[in-house]
């Protein structure tokens, strides 16, 4: 569990696991609390998860997974950033940048060049003042049954070393979307 430090500042801490109950703690139990059943996606879960504790209680998450992807047909990782919550009693008081933030400098030991996240529409200005940049390539993601799906939802990337330049060339993830 992850618990604010004595002086009361939130600090993020390296969660163990993260299951479906410690979602519903940060975002309610809502049929689709990040908005994106529409696209009919199946999604991965991650596998780093990263967490904002306060008065015993889960108020914030991101987690990182390694991902396999092809960009202009050369085949190289990435890391994949996923399942950005804050407790909407929480939000606008810049957890989001705290915890992502955190996931990205642990991301810079992972190996990867850079880090890669989906988002809806709304949230690209938030994520521009993140740092992170739109790729406006088609991204092919996997889905069961062998599918291929054109992602719908917004890409963004940032590099996670300083000399790290994004490839030319259309994306494929060699996995379900996270
Ligand atoms: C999206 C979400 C994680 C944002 O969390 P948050 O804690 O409110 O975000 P922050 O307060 O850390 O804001 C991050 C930065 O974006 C800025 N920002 C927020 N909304 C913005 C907007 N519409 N335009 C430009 N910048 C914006 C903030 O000012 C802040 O920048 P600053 O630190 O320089 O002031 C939160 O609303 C949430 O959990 N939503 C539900 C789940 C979801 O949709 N997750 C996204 C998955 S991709």
């Amino acid at each position: 569990m992850v618990e604010s430090s004595s002086s009361g500042a939130l600090t993020v801490m390296r969660l163990a696991q993260y299951t479906k109950a410690d979602q519903e703690e940060i975002l309610g139990a809502g049929e689709d609390p990040f908005g994106v059943a529409w696209t009919g996606l199946t999604w991965l879960p991650k596998e780093d998860h990263f967490g904002i504790g306060r008065h015993g209680r889960l108020v914030a998450h991101t987690g990182l997974l390694r991902l396999r992807v092809a960009i202009g047909g050369t085949e190289t990782e990435v890391v994949g950033v996923g399942g950005v919550a804050v407790a909407p009693g929480m939000q606008g008081q810049g957890l989001a940048r705290l915890i992502v933030t955190a996931a990205l400098d642990h991301a810079r030991t992972m190996g990867p060049q850079h880090a890669l996240l989906f988002c809806r529409q709304p949230l690209i200005p938030l994520y521009q003042r993140l740092g992170w940049h739109r790729l406006d390539e088609d991204v092919l993601v996997e889905q069961p049954e062998g599918r291929l799906a054109t992602m719908p939802l917004q890409t963004m990337v940032t590099p996670l070393r300083d000399d790290a330049r994004w490839p030319e060339g259309s994306v494929r993830l060699f996995s379900l979307p996270m």
